[in-house]
């Protein structure tokens, strides 16, 4: 049957168009805005990360293909990364370099899932998560979890366990995670490892945020437990962790037999990541030490400052506060609609805390990162009033 001038029943589950109504009516308003919707930072990179740093003569084929599983430089400094932080050695038949972890999770979801499959997602969730897997045509279970962790009686086994079915293939995991910022404990990861291993689900470990925890130790990979390593595939990204986001470099790990299958998928994806990012991203990973360090404290400086001006419990790690704003808003009103229109009339933009999860139409996600210190103070400043005004 002809299809124009349709599209693809699975395409409609993406829109591209969540905040241009906001960012419009912030512009109508305001002379500055503050973009706190987007999960992005202000800091450059190291020098020998960036661009301008990559150059033709000292790289013969600077802009020609790289490998499909990645620049070898690049995976023998991930290997160093990988030792060197969790004392754990990575087989290089384990690891593809992909453009971040976006195109990991999505080229994995293509190699697991099937139209119909579903995957246990723990909400709320990084936004792009749940549309990666409904592009498949697998389902997204959401699972109310990360700001339910607190509540007295809840057993993360036992929420995961209601919601698999037969068509369960995967649970995603995400720790320090976007947008709660909760870091989950041992014991939350074993309740969550059981269900996994209790219905043979594959795990997908997403470590975006590794390196951003505050006053605590390093979170301890799930992908590194011994239970899991048949069925773990592990995503990296340098967006987060070395400011590299727009360079799109990250790895993706797993099991050697999946990743050939993986390498195989991105062939027909993009074939490689950027060359000169990946050359980019070889300095990230040999002299960012000090950068990831600095920005540690100064994102949980910038974290800790935003949720006490808003009055909201300070993040354990990643670069987001998640709010429920329902105390200010109109009674009978069923999203934070209402309160994002006032933040962008103030000049800041949030996102609308449904696209972190259905359950959470009533919240919103600010990004701490995105805008330098003496920006987020203003900004601060303008949504002071709002968090304190009751919705009647
Ligand atoms: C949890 C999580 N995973 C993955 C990504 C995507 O990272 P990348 O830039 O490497 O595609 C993000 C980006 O915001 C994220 O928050």
């Amino acid at each position: 049957m002809p299809r124009f001038p349709n599209i693809a029943e699975h395409a409609n589950s993406v829109s591209h168009r969540v905040y241009s109504e906001l960012a419009e009516r912030a512009r109508a308003n305001n002379q500055e805005i503050f973009p706190l919707h987007v999960g992005d930072t202000y800091r450059d990179p190291v020098m020998a990360a960036r661009a301008e740093a990559q150059k033709s003569e000292e790289h013969p084929g600077l802009h020609a293909y790289a490998p499909v599983r990645g620049e070898p430089a690049l995976i023998d400094a991930f290997i160093e990364y990988v030792a060197k932080r969790h004392e754990a050695t990575l087989d290089r038949d384990r690891i593809q370099v992909m453009s971040g972890a976006t195109a990991g999770l999505s080229i994995v979801c293509q190699v697991l899932l099937e139209p119909g499959d579903e995957v246990l997602l723990p909400s709320p969730f990084w936004p792009l998560s749940r549309g990666i897997i409904a592009t498949k045509g697998a389902s997204p279970v959401q699972v109310p979890f990360y700001t339910r962790l607190d509540e007295p009686g809840f057993d993360p086994e036992a929420a995961l366990e209601a919601a698999v079915t037969d068509r369960t293939v995967a649970l995603y995991i995400n720790t320090p995670n976007n947008p709660t910022g909760r870091i989950l404990s041992e014991t939350t990861v074993d309740a969550m490892l059981r269900v996994a291993m209790r219905h043979d689900l594959w795990v997908l470990c997403d470590e975006a945020y590794e390196e951003i925890y505050f006053d605590r130790e390093p979170p301890t990979p799930i992908w590194l437990r011994s239970e899991i390593r048949d069925r773990a595939v592990a995503f990296h990204t340098l967006s987060k962790t070395y400011g590299f986001a727009g360079a799109r470099v990250g790895f993706t790990h797993g099991p050697a037999e999946l990743m050939g299958t993986i390498a195989g998928m991105q062939t027909f994806h993009t074939y490689c990541a950027a060359r000169p990012m990946q050359l980019g991203a070889v300095g990230a990973l040999r002299e960012g030490g000090a950068w990831v360090e600095d920005s540690r404290t100064l994102y949980r400086d910038a974290g800790y400052a935003a949720a006490d001006a808003l009055g909201v419990a300070r993040p354990q790690g990643g670069t987001f506060l998640f709010i429920d704003v329902s105390p200010h808003l109109r009674s009978g009103a069923t999203s934070s609609f209402a309160f994002l229109e006032r933040c962008a009339d103030a000049g800041v933009l949030l996102t609308p805390g449904a696209s972190c999860g259905d359950d959470y139409a009533k919240w919103v996600r600010l990004c701490f990162t995105s805008v330098p210190p003496a920006r987020l103070d203003s900004a601060l400043g303008r949504l002071a009033p709002l968090f304190q005004t009751p919705g009647g």
